[in-house]
This record gives structure tokens, C-alpha cells and sequence, in this order.
């Protein structure tokens, strides 16, 4: 899937005075190589290609599946129920985590319902009463001896793949498959250190709903041009969009966009983007995080069929109180930050609504993007090469 393509570009910007990969300034933006693109109208409609993307591509990647605070305490578990799949995700005794498909092995029901915590350590089906533990192994059966004891041993729920990354707990359905999430991250895991994120804190968030295919959703995260006629109210300038730059990490990608506010043109070359620009990352297939120096949001988008999609989005933010800033002033400011982005999801999600409504439309039949719309281009080749696999 063309992965070993971004370790290359990124070795050849990399600043070796001071070992850093350059993402802004002369030779740092790769829109002119990611190009211009086009997709018919049938990549949001087709219910067949719909489907494939549900078994070939939610299935076979990695994701965002929550904040680690969610599940802090042994004994606490975080219910995720996405594309179709229900999942458990546990902090064993040990104080590792697991993952389980929700679905009994007796007969299907969900295990449990809801997110919760568990004191004894088993979790009881509702319809029988199979017992399960934190890790999904099956231990406990009311008249066992009715059963085959054949069909019984060793049963557990289907294990779902586990990690933590930078404070956020990422699941994969079908863990024969998956590959170490580091290795899945690519890139990521380097630009990533420098935030240390897995040392921030988690401030709460929204969950949203938009009338429109989900790849309308996310597209609107792969490109900030939007910025002044969509968000003209909220935002209200700020953003130098045109100078932002662009880098694919393939199958993630990320863009570089200046910030009066961080004035980017002062700061020492070669530029520490992370600390002088808004960073937004696509974290391959579905989430979007934009990240500031101090605190970000984290967008993670799902289909809930081919025309609607469900958003849950979470804010965190530095423990320590950023230079020149009193905590009273800070924690003030990472609070409006909640009220913020559900402004500005509402905005976004109001114009994907905007194209969901033509998508039966005779006159719907394509869409064009602009190089500054490359991360676009680039995220539908990597869909398409999971499709097509
Ligand atoms: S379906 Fe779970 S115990 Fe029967
Ligand atoms: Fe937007």
C-alpha cells in the first residue's frame, strides 16, 4: 500500500544539525507532489462500496477508541460500538488492558450494555447468565452440564487487539491481522514525542451526528480552506491557510498551518512546527486531531450507514500551565476550548449536511480537489488500496 514511500521523504527532510524533520519553510510541503484529484460521486453512494469499506477497511486498521482516564481504575471497562461492532475494553487487575467483542458465545446477546465498572471481575450475559472476565474468557456457565462440554472448552469472546499510544487507547477488530500499532503509526510515533501526550490531561467531550457519508465528515478535516467562508463567525481569521504546508505519512498524513497567534515567521530555523503552527494530523482511516503547543482536540468519525455518521470528539491539554499564563487563566481557557470545538464541529457538520442533501441529485457526480485539498487525494488512495486488497 505504498506505506515505505513517507519513511523515505521524511529521511530526506530531516535536519541533521539538529535530527529534527523539517515541516515548515523551503523544500517542506509536498502538495505539489501529492497533487490534484478527483472521485466519482458513486465513492459516498455506492452501498456496495459501503460494505467494503466496512469489512476491508474498518476491520483491517487500527483505531482510536478512547482517552486512557476513560478506563483508569482495574476493573473499569469502556463499551465501543462502531460500524456495526461492539467491543469491550477492560483494565484487568494487573492494570493491563484488554479488548473482547461484546457478543456471547451462547447465543449473541451483548454482554453488557453500557460502560461501567466491575468489582467481581466477571461480566454476566443478561439472557443465561454466562459469565465472562475481564480479559473475555468465558467462566462460568449455568447448566453446564446440559451443554456439549466439547463446544465449551476453552471458549472465550473473539479478543480485539489492545494498545495505548500518547495517552489514547486504539483497538483493532481482528487481531490475526493487525500489525504492532507502532509500526501501523509509521511517522506518527516520531511526530508525536514531541507533544508527549500520554502525559496530558483529558477534559471531557461531544459526541455529534451528520446527515452525510462519513468520508464528507473527514474530508472537511484534511483541509483547512474552508476555514474563512465556513468558520467565518468562530474562527474569525488567524489562520494564514495558503502558507500552510503539507506532508504525507502515509497511510496518515498531516498539514502545517500558521497561526498569527504563534507567529511562526519569528521562530528559530529550522521551525519547530509543533510549537510555532496549528498541527492537524489525519490518524488513518478516521480520526482527526488537531493539536495546538499546549492542548488539542482529537475527532474520531464513523459511519452509522452510508448517509450518517457519528463523531466523538475530545479535548486534552498540558498538565503544566503554559509560560506567562496563570492555572486560573488556563484552565479557563481549555474549558471555552470544549465550547469551542462543538461550535466549530456544528459548522462542519452543518455544510456536510449541505452535501449530503444532493447525493441523490442527477447533477452529483463528482468531486475535484485543489492541491491544497491534497491530503484528500492522498487519503483516497489509501482507502482504495485497502478496498481493493
Ligand atoms: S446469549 Fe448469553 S447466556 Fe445465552
Ligand atoms: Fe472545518
Amino acid at each position: 500500500m505504498g506505506r515505505g514511500r513517507s519513511a523515505v521523504t521524511m529521511d530526506t527532510k530531516r535536519d541533521a544539525r539538529v535530527g529534527q524533520t523539517v515541516r515548515w519553510g523551503p523544500g517542506a510541503d509536498e502538495s505539489k507532489r501529492l497533487g490534484t484529484g478527483a472521485v466519482p460521486a458513486s465513492v459516498y453512494t455506492d452501498p456496495a462500496r459501503y460494505a467494503l469499506e466496512r469489512d476491508r477497511l474498518f476491520r483491517r486498521t487500527w483505531h482510536v477508541a478512547g482517552r486512557v482516564e476513560e478506563i483508569a481504575a482495574p476493573g473499569d471497562f469502556l463499551l465501543w460500538e462502531r460500524v456495526g461492532q461492539s467491543v469491550v475494553i477492560a483494565r484487568r487487575e494487573s492494570g493491563r488492558l484488554a479488548a473482547f467483542h461484546n457478543v456471547c458465545r451462547h447465543r449473541g446477546a451483548r454482554i453488557v450494555s453500557e460502560s461501567g465498572h466491575c468489582e467481581s471481575g466477571r461480566l454476566l450475559c443478561p439472557f443465561h447468565g454466562f459469565a465472562y472476565d475481564l480479559e473475555g474468557r468465558l467462566v462460568g456457565v449455568p447448566e453446564r452440564e446440559t451443554f456439549d462440554e466439547a463446544k465449551l472448552d476453552g471458549l472465550r469472546a473473539y479478543e480485539v487487539a489492545v494498545e495505548v499510544f500518547a495517552g489514547w487507547v486504539w483497538i483493532h477488530l481482528d487481531p490475526k491481522q493487525a500489525k504492532p500499532l507502532a509500526e501501523y503509526l509509521t511517522g506518527l510515533v516520531d511526530e508525536f514525542a514531541w507533544y508527549d501526550m500520554g502525559s496530558w490531561a483529558y477534559h471531557g467531550g461531544s459526541t455529534y451526528v451528520a446527515e452525510a457519508n462519513w468520508k464528507v465528515v473527514l474530508e472537511g478535516f484534511l483541509e483547512a480552506w474552508h476555514t474563512p467562508t465556513v468558520h467565518r463567525r468562530s474562527v474569525r481569521g488567524g489562520f494564514d491557510v495558503p502558507r500552510s504546508t503539507f506532508a504525507a505519512l502515509d497511510p496518515h498524513s498531516m498539514m502545517v498551518v500558521p497561526l498569527a497567534a504563534l507567529d511562526i515567521d519569528s521562530a528559530p530555523k529550522p521551525v519547530e512546527h509543533r510549537q510555532f503552527a496549528d498541527c492537524q494530523y489525519l490518524l488513518f482511516p478516521n480520526a482527526f486531531l488537531n493539536m495546538f503547543p499546549d492542548q488539542g482536540y482529537l475527532i474520531t468519525v464513523y459511519p452509522i450507514d452510508a448517509n450518517r455518521t457519528f463523531c466523538q470528539g475530545y479535548v486534552v491539554a498540558r498538565k503544566t500551565t503554559p509560560e506567562g499564563m496563570t492555572a486560573e487563566a488556563w484552565e479557563k481557557n481549555v474549558k471555552s476550548s470544549l465550547g469551542m470545538m462543538d461550535r466549530i464541529m456544528g459548522e462542519d457538520l452543518a455544510i456536510a449536511a449541505e452535501i449530503g442533501a444532493t447525493r441523490e441529485s442527477f447533477a452529483y457526480r463528482e468531486n475535484i480537489y485543489n492541491t491544497l485539498e491534497c491530503r484528500i487525494t492522498a487519503f483516497h488512495r489509501q482507502v482504495d488500496a485497502y478496498l481493493a486488497g
